[in-house]
């Protein structure tokens, strides 16, 4: 029996070991595995209902992209387990869209959630995730909580490493650009699969960073996975930059905050920075030194604002 609505709220994550390429753009298989900390904070909400008529229809802020996106995720979806009713889609993020903080992840978690359940599929967390992977391959990991792996097959799926409770981390996410970057990762991904000199060692050299921050996540070896996951960020920048034409999403606040980050940790405090395809710089760190890095960024120039959250974002999903 279907609802007559679904909600879901499903939350960002950002990647220590990232996702960048892909083995088949037509079923959004991801070249290499990841490793992904879920953000309890940073959340789209995203509510299904039928529609009237024969269009998907939207209550939301999202472009006009993000709307053909959505809808084609939902024809594919819909083809895929035999359903033919058009949706009304109301969803909204509590952070900045399209500027590199994960919408996408958050947005096809949610609306694959809330799609499993009008419709009663009752489908596996495996299958959820597979299905949000075909949204955007983000997403596949953001169906969890806490620290999630993707592992990458002929139909990729995430599946969860460590709780939140298990290592309680913080996430300050430093917001150095508000405008909507200039390309999309998909488009950024295969520009550099197709040019960069440098995109085949970043695929050849992929696997010892997952085995190095998978052992650290299970020795809590705070120290390991903060140089595997400064490692595995610079090296997959360094294949946009080096891509033709260029791909550089920095601005010069990211590349300050780095130094700030490199040189906290000199010092002792636990500390070390991520950034996805986009100008943020996501700063993980132990609770205990979350106040410590706040003051010290007040002295960023070219600093928009802060997000702080702790390491969380399992899904919530509820029905009527
Ligand atoms: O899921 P997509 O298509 O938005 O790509 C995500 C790419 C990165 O955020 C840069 C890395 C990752 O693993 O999340």
């Amino acid at each position: 029996m279907s609802n007559s609505t679904a909600t879901a709220s499903a939350a960002a994550n950002i990647a220590l070991v990232k996702y960048w390429g892909k083995a088949s753009i037509e079923n959004n298989q991801p070249a290499t595995g990841s490793v992904s900390l879920g953000l309890e904070g940073l959340r789209t909400t995203t509510t299904l209902e039928y529609a009237t008529g024969d269009h998907d229809t939207f209550d939301t802020e999202l472009d006009d992209k993000a709307r053909k996106r959505a809808a084609s995720f939902l024809d594919l979806v819909r083809q895929k387990y035999r359903i033919t009713q058009r949706l009304h889609i109301t969803t909204a993020n509590n952070f900045p869209t399209g500027t590199g903080l994960a919408s996408s992840a958050s947005g096809f978690a949610a609306l694959s959630l809330a799609f499993n359940a009008l419709f009663s599929l009752n489908l596996s967390k495996t299958a959820l995730s597979q299905m949000a992977r075909l949204g955007s391959g983000s997403a596949a990991r953001s169906v969890y909580g806490g620290i999630v792996e993707l592992i990458p097959s002929d139909d990729a799926y995430a599946i969860p490493i460590a709780t939140a409770e298990e290592w309680p981390l913080d996430v300050i996410v430093a917001v150095t650009e508000e405008r909507p970057k200039a390309i999309g990762s998909t488009d950024a991904m295969i520009q550099t699969a197709s040019t960069s000199p440098f995109y085949q060692s970043w695929l050849s050299s992929h696997a010892d960073d997952m085995t190095s921050a998978k052992q650290a996540i299970a020795e809590k070896d705070f120290r390991r996975l903060a140089d595997t996951s400064e490692h595995n960020c610079l090296k997959m920048h360094a294949t946009m930059i080096t891509s033709e034409p260029p791909i550089i999403y920095w601005q010069p606040a990211t590349v300050e905050i780095m130094h700030e980050v490199r040189a906290l940790r000199s010092s002792g405090t636990p500390a070390f920075f991520t950034i996805d395809a986009g100008a943020q710089v996501k700063i993980v760190c132990l609770p205990s030194a979350t106040d410590t890095i706040r003051q010290q960024l007040k002295a960023i120039t070219g600093l928009k604002r802060v997000i702080v959250t702790r390491l969380g974002g399992s899904p919530s999903v509820t029905t009527s």
